[in-house]
């Protein structure tokens, strides 16, 4: 059935992920239950995914290679997955091609390499992007930013006047949603505006498409599956065939041609040519099946879970006192991200006494989206710039950020009441029970080692500051 279809939720939410409920160690020598509140970053698997894994690694073969029954097997299952992404992105009826790549990051840099852009071409896209779809076109093109507002918002009307301004963008590369503030743009307005225009829209659904439809009408669309229960590798780029029949693919390699001779290559038809080398045809069956999954659940119902879970969290965190919520009012919504800080308390200092002492895994610092997270700040220029001087010469102590906290389709109330109660207690100030260090290379904390919480020292310094 596909997603979109789905009106009665077969499955109750939430859905226990593989390893939920699995106890980890604290500081003060006591196991408690792991919550997981960092699906904005990467989810856990579902149990039907793994499965799935599991009944189709004794038939693991190669992909488009092999007359073995073996190697059919798992060109068909390869094929079907490709198809199951191409209706997870809405796309029956249309003469679009799902490029299986690593992740939405490697599905822009794919696109943006396809496109053949240069210096003269202008991007439009915003300023809520995060890195993945700012750095593969900005090096390339001429980007041209929708600014948002202090919430984080902007509107059509912004998007249009970018879209009207000289010389006309080659193209318009938005999100579905931010992965900070976890605001959802008016995307179908967006992308309608831009077609009356005839401007192409790209569609970043890293954030959009565990928790909403993606936009049937986005010219491209990327997203991953390891924010969507199927932590295999494999990520989605989809868009026109037309846009992948002529040129060189962005790998070059084996299973990407016709014919090859010294100095002359065929490359074969899209999608193939886009894929070269041995594709990750695990991935594939993993992303298949959480989209099987997904589509189980049905919209409605994960609308509803995402929606209970983002109002409990985003208004129980303002209501506690010196807790600062970045982004849109509590009316707007949102998917369930919430993006905070607490007055007096570092931000990594909280993020790193949620883990230690009370068992909760959650995101801090800048979340790759650096221009997004400024803005929200509200920070100026003189500050960018003096922080950007420190990080130059390795000092973090200081570094901007927050702490995000995100939901997933196996959130439970009990995972953010632990987690404002933990919050609650950081927000009171005064000197933590137990004794944290400050790490000057990335402004990270951990438990001073002697308290015997586990912090691997090879890994100091690169939990969070790289961007
Ligand atoms: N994966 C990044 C995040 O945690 C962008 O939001």
């Amino acid at each position: 059935m596909p997603i979109e279809k789905a009106e009665v939720a077969s499955v109750k939410l939430p859905l226990a992920l593989v390893g939920d409920g699995a106890l980890v160690p604290c500081i003060d020598g006591v196991e408690r239950p792991y919550a997981g509140l960092d699906a904005a970053a990467s989810t856990g698997v579902l149990p039907s995914v793994m499965t799935r894994v599991q009944d189709f690694l004794p038939l693991y073969s190669s992909v488009h290679r092999g007359a073995g029954y073996k190697s059919q097997v798992a060109t068909t299952e390869y094929e079907n997955a490709r198809e199951a992404a191409l209706r997870f992105a809405g796309r029956e009826g249309r003469d679009d091609v799902a490029i299986i790549c690593r992740n939405t990051t490697e599905a822009i840099n794919h696109l943006v390499y396809r496109l053949r852009l240069n210096a003269d071409d202008v991007v439009a896209t915003t300023v809520v992007e995060h890195h993945a779809n700012l750095l593969p076109w900005s090096r390339v093109a001429t980007c041209r930013y929708v600014e948002c507002g202090l919430d984080g918002t902007f509107t059509v009307s912004d998007v249009e006047a970018a879209l009207d301004a000289s010389p006309t963008p080659r193209l318009l590369s938005v999100t579905g949603a931010s992965n900070i503030t976890g605001w959802i743009p008016p995307i179908d307005e967006i992308i309608a505006a831009a077609h009356s225009r005839g401007i192409q829209v790209v569609v970043d659904g890293a954030q959009l498409a565990p928790h909403r439809p993606l936009p049937s009408t986005a010219d491209f669309v990327a997203w991953s599956g390891h924010k969507m229960y199927a932590p295999f590798g494999a990520g989605v780029l989809v868009g026109p065939r037309a846009a992948f029949v002529e040129g060189d693919p962005f790998l070059a390699g084996g299973g990407a041609v016709d014919l090859v001779d010294l100095d002359e290559v065929v490359w074969t038809d899209p999608p193939e040519r886009e894929e070269a080398g041995s594709p990750n045809v695990v991935g594939a069956v993993a992303l298949h099946a959480a989209i099987d999954a997904l589509s189980e659940v049905g919209w409605p119902a994960m609308i509803e879970h995402d929606r209970s879970m983002s109002r409990a969290l985003r208004s129980g965190l303002m209501g506690i006192a010196g807790v600062r919520l970045l982004g849109p009012d509590l009316e707007t919504d949102t998917l369930p991200v919430a993006t905070f800080s607490v007055a007096g308390v570092p931000f990594g200092l909280v993020a790193a006494r949620l883990s230690a002492e009370f068992g909760i895994g959650v995101r801090h610092g800048c979340f790759c989206a650096h221009p997004y997270l400024m803005r929200l700040l509200g920070l100026s220029e003189d500050q960018v710039a003096r922080f950007r001087a420190d990080i130059r010469k390795g000092d973090r102590h200081h570094v901007p950020g927050a702490v995000r906290a995100s939901c997933g389709i196996n959130t439970t109330e009990e995972d953010i009441q632990r987690l404002l109660v933990a919050v609650a207690q950081i927000a009171v100030g005064g000197e933590p029970r137990f004794s944290y260090l400050q790490d000057p290379t990335s402004g990270d904390f951990t438990p001073d080692p002697s308290s015997g919480w586990y912090a691997d020292p090879r890994f100091q310094g690169r939990t969070c500051s790289p961007g």
